[in-house]
C-alpha cells in the first residue's frame, strides 16, 4: 500500500516526504518538474536514508497517471501539484485553470477508475478573500477570491465536496495553508523560487544574503499595529506534519465529512516589520527596507483559528517565528543559488 504524492518534488511536498518517511508511510512521487528539480528528491533521499520512488508526469496526462496507478497499489493521494504564482495567474488565467483545475479533474477521474477514494488537497487561506474579521474560522465565507489562482483552489474545493456528496465512500481532506515559510533544519532543502521572489520570506532571505539591495514593504498604512500587513506564517516542517496527521485521520474510523476542512496556521499574526526584525536577529545581517505603495490585491490581516485541526487531527504548530527565520537563513546561506548548485553533504 502506497500514497501517491503529486507535486512531491516541490517546496512543501519535499518536506512532507520526510515527515511521511518518519511516520513509516510508503509513497511514490508524481511530478512534472515544472517548478522543481530532482535535486530536491536526491537531498530528501539523503535525509531519510532511503531511495525515493519517482514517476515523472503531468496531472493532466491521463494515460501516464493510469500507468502509475496500474503499477502501484495506491491507497490515497496527497495532491500538492499545482501552479501558485498569484500575479502570473492574473496574466495567464487559462494556464492556471488548466493546470490546477483540469489537472485535478484528470487525477480524480483516474482515482475513480482505480477505486482510490482518499485525497488530501493543498488549499489556501486565499479562498477566504478579505475576511471580515480575524482569526479566520473554517466556516467563514469562501469564494470571494481576488485572482485566478485563488479561484482555482476554491473551484477544486467545490469539486471535492460534490464528489463526496455523490459517493459517500469517497474521503477528501482540504488543508487550507496560511503562509508556509522556513526550511528543514538540515539546511539542505528549502524554498527555491524562480527569479525575483514574490513572497516575503524568500525576498528577505535574498536581501540578507546580499542578492538584493533592499526589501520593498508593500504599504505602511494598513489598520495594523505598525501599519504593515499581518500574516500567519507557518513553518513548513509543522505543515508537513499536518499531512501525516491528515493521513492518520483519513485512514482511521474517526473520519467524518463534516470535519474534513482544516485551517493550518499558528494563529499568530506577524507583521512585515516583525518579520524583518526577527530575520535580522536570526541571521545577524541587516535587512534594509523601504516602505512603498500597497500591492494590489493584498489584505491587511490574515491569521487562522486552527483549533479544529488541534481537536480533530491532533495537530498544532510547534515552531516559532525565530525557528522559521533561523531555518530559512540556514537554507539560504548554505544554498545562495538554491538547487542549481550542488551541495556537499560532508559539510553538515
Ligand atoms: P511548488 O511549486 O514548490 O510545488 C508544486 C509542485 O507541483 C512542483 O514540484 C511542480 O513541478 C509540480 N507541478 C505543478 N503542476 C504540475 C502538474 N500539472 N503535474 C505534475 N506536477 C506539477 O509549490 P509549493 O509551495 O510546494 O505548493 C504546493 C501546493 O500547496 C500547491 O498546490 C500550492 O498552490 C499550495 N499552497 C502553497 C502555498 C505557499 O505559499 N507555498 C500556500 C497555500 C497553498
Ligand atoms: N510583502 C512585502 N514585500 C514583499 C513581499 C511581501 O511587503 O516583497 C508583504 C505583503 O504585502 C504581505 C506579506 O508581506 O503583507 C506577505 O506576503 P506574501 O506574498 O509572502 O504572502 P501573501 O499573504 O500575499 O500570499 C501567500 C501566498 C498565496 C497564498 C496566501 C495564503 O503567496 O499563494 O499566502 O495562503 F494564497
Amino acid at each position: 500500500m502506497k500514497f501517491l504524492i503529486t507535486g512531491g518534488a516541490g517546496y512543501i511536498g519535499s518536506h512532507t516526504l520526510i515527515a511521511l518517511s518518519e511516520a513509516g508511510y510508503d509513497f511514490v512521487v508524481y511530478d512534472n518538474l515544472c517548478n522543481s528539480s530532482q535535486e530536491s528528491l536526491k537531498r530528501v533521499s539523503k535525509i531519510i536514508n532511503k531511495d525515493i520512488e519517482f514517476e515523472e508526469g503531468d496531472t493532466r496526462d491521463k494515460e501516464r497517471l493510469q500507468e502509475v496507478f496500474a503499477k502501484y497499489d495506491i491507497n490515497a493521494v496527497i495532491h500538492f501539484a499545482g501552479l501558485k504564482a498569484v500575479g502570473e495567474s492574473v496574466e495567464q488565467p487559462l494556464k492556471y485553470y488548466d493546470n490546477n483545475v483540469n489537472g485535478t479533474l484528470v487525477l480524480l477521474d483516474v482515482m475513480q477508475e482505480f477505486k482510490c477514494k482518499k485525497i488530501v488537497f493543498s488549499s489556501s487561506a486565499t479562498v477566504y478573500g478579505d475576511p471580515s474579521s480575524t482569526p479566520i474560522e473554517e466556516n467563514f465565507p469562501v469564494g470571494a477570491t481576488t485572482n485566478p489562482y485563488g479561484t482555482s483552489k476554491y473551484m477544486i474545493e467545490r469539486i471535492l465536496e460534490d464528489i463526496v456528496i455523490s459517493d459517500s465512500s469517497f474521503q477528501a481532506i482540504i488543508l487550507r495553508y496560511f503562509n508556509p515559510v522556513g526550511a528543514h533544519e538540515s539546511g539542505t532543502i528549502g524554498e527555491d523560487p524562480n527569479g525575483i521572489p514574490n513572497n516575503l520570506m524568500p525576498f528577505i532571505s535574498q536581501v540578507a544574503v546580499g542578492k538584493r539591495e533592499f526589501l520593498s514593504v508593500f504599504g505602511g498604512d494598513y489598520d495594523t499595529e505598525d501599519g504593515t500587513g499581518v500574516r500567519d506564517y507557518i513553518h513548513v516542517v509543522d505543515l508537513a506534519d499536518a499531512h501525516v496527521k491528515a493521513l492518520n485521520y483519513i485512514n482511521s474510523n474517526k473520519y467524518e465529512t463534516k470535519n474534513s476542512t482544516f485551517n493550518i496556521g499558528t494563529g499568530i499574526g506577524c507583521s512585515v516589520l516583525d518579520m524583518v526584525k526577527a530575520f535580522e536577529k536570526a541571521s545577524g545581517k541587516k535587512v534594509p527596507y523601504k516602505i512603498v505603495q500597497r500591492r494590489a490585491g493584498d489584505i491587511a490581516k490574515c491569521f487562522a483559528d486552527s483549533s479544529l485541526a488541534k481537536e480533530v487531527l491532533g495537530w498544532s504548530a510547534s515552531k516559532t517565528i525565530e525557528d522559521m527565520c533561523i531555518d530559512s537563513w540556514r537554507w539560504q546561506s548554505n544554498n545562495p543559488d538554491g538547487y542549481s548548485q550542488s551541495f556537499n553533504f560532508k559539510n553538515i
